[in-house]
């Protein structure tokens, strides 16, 4: 696939070639889940800026209709009520069509949540190592989950209670050590391969 450079470095699509690559089913919403700090806002970004499509992050998107932060959610109105936000958001929140949307690492974790995201649209997950993720979230203030004295335990266990689950949402990509470049290109092409096949 030809690029065109933006000079930024990153390879964008010529209109005609987002054009081509939208295609007839090409218009699928893509869900982007995994673990915190696997990366899916930046890599989701980067793919919608790719195929033109619209950004989401389910957490931003909460935080700008609640008007709060989703730590003050949590600690207000707890973790159930965050948990309705994102169920609503998924089932009416947003447009149906041509979005790639971040969701939240717990997003996927309710009963239920997986079979809507999947009739929806195309679902990818993202993935890293612990150790990865440990130091991405080394720093972080905002996420809730994370306020405790012992963090990196917190996360262990998190990782360890979801692994299972994450792994059958469905194709994982591994963000660890690869240029963004590199995943967005691979996340595109489960994306076009399973969007071909979405709703059939
Ligand atoms: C959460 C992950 C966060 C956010 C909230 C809960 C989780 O999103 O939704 O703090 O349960 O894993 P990120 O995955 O974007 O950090």
């Amino acid at each position: 696939m030809a690029h065109r450079d933006t000079g930024a470095g990153e390879p964008v699509l010529r209109r005609w070639e987002a054009r081509s690559f939208l295609g007839a089913q090409m218009d699928t919403n893509l869900y982007l889940v995994g673990f915190m700090g696997t990366g899916k806002s930046t890599v989701g970004r980067q793919v919608a800026r790719q195929v033109g499509f619209t950004f989401l992050d389910s957490d931003h998107e909460i935080e700008r209709l609640q008007g709060q932060p989703v730590s003050a959610i949590f600690a207000e109105r707890g973790e159930a009520a965050f948990r309705a936000m994102e169920r609503e958001f998924i089932e009416r929140g947003h447009p149906p069509k041509k979005c790639v949307i971040s969701c939240g690492g717990g997003l996927v974790v309710p009963p239920g949540m997986l079979e809507l995201l999947r009739s929806r649209g195309v679902v990818i997950c993202m993935h890293a190592p612990i150790e990865t993720i440990l130091q991405r979230t080394s720093h972080t203030t905002h996420r809730p989950l994370l306020q405790v004295d012992n963090r990196e335990q917190r996360l262990r266990e998190l990782y360890a209670q979801r692994e299972e689950l994450y792994r059958r949402t469905g194709t994982m990509v591994l963000t660890d050590k690869r240029p963004l470049r590199e995943i967005a290109a691979h996340v595109l092409r489960v994306y076009r391969q399973e969007a071909a096949q979405f709703g059939k």
